[in-house]
């Protein structure tokens, strides 16, 4: 059996037309959504990230403001900057790409910024939300990746979901968002000592690790789910998961390529959490 692919982009073009359709409602009310993203310094990755966020803000109609910093502003001034765009009525969602210069301090920026406007759900209130099950903004990745499994019409109820990497941003969450959906979540994570005896027994698999080949073919049991959030280079320099594609798809159900899988899908997710800040600010 050869895997069904999960399209990260087809998905992304549906939704991202759903978030254009409320924005055009919101503006015919007078308020156009709003995103401020912000980089400090020339890490060429996040130069290409942000870049393609905004982008997409102004496919969707939204209002995006890019804020360019030298690597040597302090961390009061970002500090100062981020209390600013707080206060500023035509910014409804605030995003500070990470990594941040060494001499600041990521996690004390990241709560400089209002929940209310936290569209990239880092912040403690935001997690704290997610762990609590209150309203909140979800991490887009994590998110994506639900709405991944939502759109395949998967019931999560009394399945088993293993997700290999526990980072803030995407491990961890994902992880509160499977359970919340009544799955029997594992975490697995590079002090597991043997990854393949819990990801035999899953039926969804979310690999969040960054690193090539981490789940191979052997590891899959027949008809399982998998997604995979990895961005990384073979040897050839091509772009690929950490998922052994090829393998994994012989013996998967269903699976996310990449690129074209969980990529564009957290930038929609980015789309539409702007979205739902300004439909929440304009009630
Ligand atoms: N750096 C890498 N991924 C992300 C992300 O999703 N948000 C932010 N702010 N920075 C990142």
């Amino acid at each position: 059996m050869t895997a069904h692919l999960i399209d990260g982009n087809a998905l992304s073009q549906q939704l991202r037309q759903n978030v254009a359709e409320r924005a055009r409602a919101l503006k015919n009310r007078g308020i156009t959504p709003g995103l401020a993203v912000v980089l400090v310094g020339d890490n060429p990755a996040s130069q290409v990230y942000v870049r393609n966020k905004v982008k997409a803000c102004q496919d969707a109609g939204l209002h995006s403001v890019l804020e360019k910093y030298e690597a040597n502003l302090s961390e009061a001034d970002l500090l100062a900057r981020v209390d600013a765009l707080n206060k500023d009525p035509s910014i409804h969602g605030i995003l500070v790409q990470l990594p941040l210069p060494d001499h600041m301090d990521a996690q004390k920026v990241i709560e400089a910024i209002s929940p209310r406007k936290d569209v990239d759900g880092f912040h403690i209130a935001s997690a704290g939300a997610l762990m609590t099950g209150m309203p909140g903004f979800w991490p887009c990745t994590p998110y994506g990746c639900m709405k991944m499994l939502e759109s395949i019409g998967y019931n999560l109820r009394g399945k088993h979901a293993v997700v290999i990497g526990r980072s803030n941003i995407v491990g961890k969450p994902m992880a509160l968002m499977l359970l919340q959906q009544h799955a029997t979540v594992t975490i697995c994570h590079s002090a597991t000592p043997d990854l393949k005896t819990h990801t035999l027994q899953a039926d969804v698999i979310v690999a969040a690790v960054g690193r090539r080949n981490i789940l191979t073919a052997d590891m899959v049991k027949p008809g399982a789910v998998v997604l995979d959030v990895g961005m990384n280079r073979n040897d050839e320099g091509k772009l690929c998961g950490d998922v052994d594609f090829a393998g994994v798809r012989e013996v998967a159900s269903h699976i996310t390529p990449v690129p074209g899988g969980v990529g564009p899908m957290t930038i929609t997710m980015l789309l539409v959490n702007t979205l739902e800040a300004a439909e929440a600010a304009a009630h």
